[in-house]
């Protein structure tokens, strides 16, 4: 068969553009390399500064084997990587940049599919919004979680128990020379944060959404059985070109209403929710914040996982692994939902038995019985804000408090631990500037870590309200993502410390106790809000001036929808 490529308008023919672009790609390829074979590019995210997906040049050594053998020829392609610990001044704020490098080389270049490879938290979303504008057919092979590492006995989860062990130094119940030893012990293999983080999550979204070979996701990084899975992505992509199946061919709003529901069922991060509505955003799919409560809210917790629960992603896997908790839920996925093997998702379910009740729990037994995010609005919080519930303390979950405000997160650092500070267990403590455009680029702060006084005294939770987000390792009751954020004249500019705030989980509201003239009378003020400076230069002036708010996936204006594969300019 006689494949109609995109690549053919680079190769095909006996001109002198062809000719310069075939000469310089020989490399000593065979004569039939540019005769009907599908170019496939890998998305390769591995880099020595992001350590979760250092090993990714083995894996995709392995989908090149899969490429060629099915007759393809297997390119690879660097991608702009983003390491979560060590991206300033967050990784969010490059997530867009990462995606729109990505979709444009991937336009650029004479490729007729791509193969995805991420795992560290950003690099999947970055490629599914590239890959999917380009609307080019692509497949996605996560990392994989690294094995766990033990202290003294103890499994480590890594995020989670660095928040959990610096707060006990905090606390005066851990040394600190006691912490650092710890260090040593918590990252022990290749792969990325193995707890039910947002690295996790969003792998496990990937293939709840179609995008990897159903089974794939969660295979752990050291587990040869991922690389025998790369290589077979490799064939598939050669398979999806000769297909033709596109994306937007079948990634629709069904593929995200499983999405939501696995999320949901694993008790995935919440950064999950900007990065869905994000890719979503670039296919065209109908896709709201208030889907995720809708959708998610009802659905039981069966993964007893950390930041949540009690294991770890080794155990999710000794399990069961994903399919696993799909069967549990299989009456809540939409059955239309295909995957890129063209098969429904719900057909992969029936032999997919748990192995350990106690860590991918029955329906009937859940973790928790409601385990969604929940989305709150109000006075406080207009365009939307969410809560996991699974996460957070269950008598706070309604709740009124004197706020206690922080006017950015160094204002936060430097009066946290002031004995002075006027702040006691029922305060509730308010974080602004840290949105999309405030910061720039929504970091991980929301869950401020508690004041030292009142950790002494044995509180271990306190309502937290932030326009930033959270880790998705991280847990407590935190009302995130605020929207619209301080910086963009939200109410969150205008609350003063003292005023009284009120959260209901259940009537899913969020208000400030002020009356709305004075709230009115209060906005001329809001420009001087700490810490907001809009950038001059470079990428952080085009985020600032074009990123949209929390609610529809803090992607730019610009590049919501897609560009198309199509590139009709010769460069010659
Ligand atoms: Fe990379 Fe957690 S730091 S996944």
């Amino acid at each position: 068969m006689v494949l109609d490529l995109r690549s053919s308008e680079w190769y095909a023919g006996d001109d002198r553009n062809a000719y310069i672009h075939r000469a310089w790609m020989r490399r000593g390829a065979p004569d039939d390399a540019f005769e009907g074979r599908p170019q496939i590019a890998i998305a390769n995210s591995a880099s020595d500064l992001t350590p979760c997906n250092a090993h990714l040049d083995e894996v995709a050594q392995s989908v090149k084997n899969g490429v060629y053998e099915a007759g393809g020829v297997p390119l690879n392609m660097p991608v702009v990587s983003l390491g979560e610990t060590n991206v300033r001044p967050t990784a969010m704020l490059w997530r867009n940049m990462a995606a729109m490098a990505t979709e444009e080389m991937l336009r650029a270049n004479p490729i007729d599919g791509v193969v995805l490879l991420g795992g560290c938290d950003k690099t999947i979303p970055s490629l599914l919004m590239a890959a999917s504008s380009v609307d080019i057919p692509a497949v996605v092979v996560p990392g994989g979680p690294m094995s766990t590492g033990h202290f003294r006995g103890e499994p480590l989860g890594c995020g989670t128990d660095v928040w959990r062990l610096s707060e006990e130094v905090r606390a005066g119940t851990l040394s600190q020379e006691s912490f650092l030893e710890s260090e040593q012990a918590t990252i022990r293999t290749r792969g990325h944060c193995n707890t039910m983080g947002t690295a996790s999550t969003m792998a496990l979204v990937a293939e709840a959404l179609g995008t990897t070979i159903p089974g794939l996701a969660g295979t752990p990084a050291v587990d040869s059985r991922l690389l025998k899975a790369a290589h077979e992505t490799g064939r598939v992509a050669v398979q999806l070109v000769a297909e033709g199946r596109t994306p937007s061919s079948f990634l629709t709003r069904a593929n995200f209403h499983n999405a939501i529901v696995a999320l949901s069922a694993i008790g995935g991060s919440t950064n999950a929710v900007p990065h869905l509505l994000a890719i979503a955003g670039r296919l065209g799919a109908e896709l709201s914040i208030d889907d995720f409560d809708r959708i998610g809210s009802e659905v039981p917790l069966l993964v007893n996982l950390r930041p949540a629960g009690r294991y770890l992603m080794d155990d999710f896997q000794r399990a069961g692994g994903f399919l696993a908790v799909l069967r549990e839920v299989r009456d809540l996925l939409d059955p239309t939902a295909l995957t890129i093997t063209g098969r429904p998702l719900v057909e992969y379910l029936d032999d997919a038995p748990v192995w350990d009740a106690d860590v991918i729990t029955p329906r009937d037994r859940p973790v928790q019985p409601a385990a969604g995010i929940t989305v709150l609005r109000g006075s406080l919080a207009p365009g939307g804000a969410i809560i996991k519930p699974a996460a957070a303390s269950p008598h706070l979950l309604k709740h009124r408090g004197r706020a206690v405000v922080f006017d950015s997160i160094e204002d936060f650092h430097a009066r946290i631990d002031d004995p002075e500070l006027d702040i006691d267990a029922d305060s509730v403590m308010v974080l602004r500037g840290c949105g999309p455009k405030g910061y720039p680029g929504m970091p991980e702060v929301s869950n401020m870590p508690l004041p030292k006084k009142l950790l002494e005294q044995g509180v271990r939770d306190m309502v937290r309200i932030c326009d930033g987000r959270m880790s998705g390792t991280a847990y407590g009751t935190v009302i995130l993502h605020v929207t619209p954020e301080a910086a963009a004249g939200g109410p969150l500019a205008v609350v003063q410390t003292g005023d009284w705030i009120a959260l209901d989980v259940r009537g899913r509201r969020i208000d400030i106790d002020v009356p709305a003239d004075e709230l009115a009378a209060r906005r001329p003020n809001q420009a001087t809000l700490a810490g907001f400076a809009a950038p001059r230069r470079g990428w952080e002036r085009l985020y600032v001036d074009h990123v949209m708010q929390a609610d529809t996936g803090a992607d730019l204006d610009f590049l919501v929808g897609s560009s198309g594969s199509k590139m009709s300019r010769e460069s010659h």
